[in-house]
């Protein structure tokens, strides 16, 4: 795709999440929170059906996974241990004149600089041989780390003893409840803990819609491991995350694997790789997994002076776990499910636009539609037909707005995969017309075999 086209579609995609009521701009009546997106009645379905997807594959349907749902705050030592208060920091430039401040990766990326390994002494040794000014073309001044975590007071008094931060990843609360999960179910190695739930990261440059944002969903499992098994863990991980982007219906052809160098990793991570996704606007992460050895719990240990090793029965030796760790952002699995599922055709000599959801992802997997809006009869029965079907656990909406064919286009665009529509025949032969969104071809079916 050309990168007008490429424009044109993420255009696309923002107007009719907001038309259709998936997702709405945060405080939008304000004019507006950078970085804040709050979801409609359709994207909270489309999350929750997706994580739910993910919490069957890495938590419910295995032997060796607990859930979790650990505190948005903690402890402030809780940052210090994991590093993220020295370490949790993104290069930071601001523009002498405007005080604007940017990411000075981004602006060297956006003149041609490769970035990789890059510290930032470095990138304001090149921003000056350079030349790079900032967007409204003045001189930038010199390349700071800004530390992303979201900071808050506890309880009364705001000084520094009350003074935390807002987690900037799920996998802290992970950690800090190892030796809980330990101690209350007693699993032996390897086992994992997933969690899924809200992240906080103060981006110095939110942008692309849900793509970068300072409020997003995490799905994370860690997945505890004798060291010398690490490999076979971190293989296993990566096949699994190929098999969640095809449950959830990402295009298996715009995904790809990159093996994050040396010096370019997190503080944590000896090796990792990014799942990537060809999103309108580039190539960018849609996961990671990575290898996080000891480092977590070996910090956590020594900070809060707690015993977080591991007795193995059989070797009869006492170590620290090492973890794997597979990490899904929400918001980015949106993007690209909505990015694969974006489709248009053409019918009757107009566009129409679809959305090519899995049925295990869509909002609504059913509408019901009485043929006409003012014949009791036909609403009658059509609610009845709704009714079974909500009965059966599908999600299913009802709709006598408009003409037929303005409700197919509405359930188009929306990605609702069957419509099942109730005519005069359906009160005498109980038989009702389902349509296909994807072919448009409509087949007689029994009410009873809907
Ligand atoms: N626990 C590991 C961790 O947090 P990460 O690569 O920093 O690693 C994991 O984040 C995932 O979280 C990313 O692959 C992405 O899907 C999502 N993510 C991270 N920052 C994000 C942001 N600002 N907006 C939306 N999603 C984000």
């Amino acid at each position: 795709m050309k990168s007008n086209e490429n424009h044109e579609l993420m255009e696309k995609l923002v107007s009719l999440s907001k038309r259709r009521g998936f997702f709405f701009r945060g405080s939008e009546i304000y004019g507006g929170l950078a970085g804040f997106y709050d979801y409609g009645p359709l994207g909270v379905s489309l999350k929750k059906n997706i994580e739910k997807i993910w919490w069957d594959m890495f938590v419910d349907g295995r032997e060796d996974v607990y859930g979790l749902d650990a505190a948005l705050v903690m402890h402030p030592q809780v940052y210090q241990a994991s590093g993220h208060a020295a370490n949790f920091a993104d290069p930071m430039v601001e523009d002498t004149k405007t005080q604007k401040r940017y990411r000075a990766d981004h602006l060297m990326e956006e003149n041609g600089i490769d970035v990789t390994g890059l510290k930032p002494e470095d990138m304001n040794k090149l921003i000056k041989e350079r030349g790079i000014k900032s967007p409204d073309g003045n001189a930038l001044g010199e390349v700071m780390q800004f530390n992303m975590m979201f900071h808050t007071f506890v309880g009364a008094n705001a000084d520094s003893e009350s003074k935390t931060y807002l987690r900037p990843e799920t996998a802290q609360g992970i950690f800090t409840n190892y030796k809980n999960v330990l101690d209350s179910l007693h699993p032996k190695l390897p086992f994992g803990i997933g969690q899924i739930g809200k992240s906080f990261r103060n981006e110095i440059a939110p942008r692309d819609f849900l793509f970068r944002v300072r409020e997003f969903s995490q799905m994370e499992v860690e997945y505890f491991v004798a060291p010398e098994d690490w490999k076979k863990h971190f293989e296993h991980f990566q096949k699994q995350v190929w098999n969640f982007v095809e449950a959830v219906g990402i295009d298996k052809s715009k995904v790809s694997e990159l093996e994050i160098a040396d010096g370019d990793r997190a503080h944590y991570s000896e090796r990792t790789i990014d799942f990537e996704f060809q999103y309108p606007f580039g190539k960018k992460e849609l996961y990671g997994l990575a290898y996080r050895t000891d480092y977590d719990l070996k910090n956590h240990g020594e900070v809060s002076k707690t015993d977080l090793s591991y007795f193995d029965e059989e070797k009869k030796e006492r170590f620290i776990p090492h973890v794997i760790e597979p990490s899904f952002g929400v918001e980015r699995t949106l993007l690209a499910v909505l990015t694969s599922a974006y489709s248009e055709d053409e019918v009757n000599g107009e566009t129409r636009v679809f959305l090519k959801f899995k049925p295990e992802v869509a909002p609504y997997q059913y509408a019901v539609f009485p043929l006409l809006k003012n014949k009791p009869e036909l609403i009658e029965k059509a609610k009845e037909v709704y009714a079974q079907i909500k009965k059966s656990g599908a999600r299913v909406i009802f709709d006598d707005n408009g003409s037929i064919g303005k409700r197919y286009r509405r359930q188009d665009e929306i990605g609702t995969p069957y419509c099942v529509t109730i005519d005069f025949e359906s009160l005498d032969d109980q038989c009702v017309t389902v349509r296909d969104r994807d072919t448009g071809e409509q087949k007689r079916v029994k009410i009873v075999e809907l």
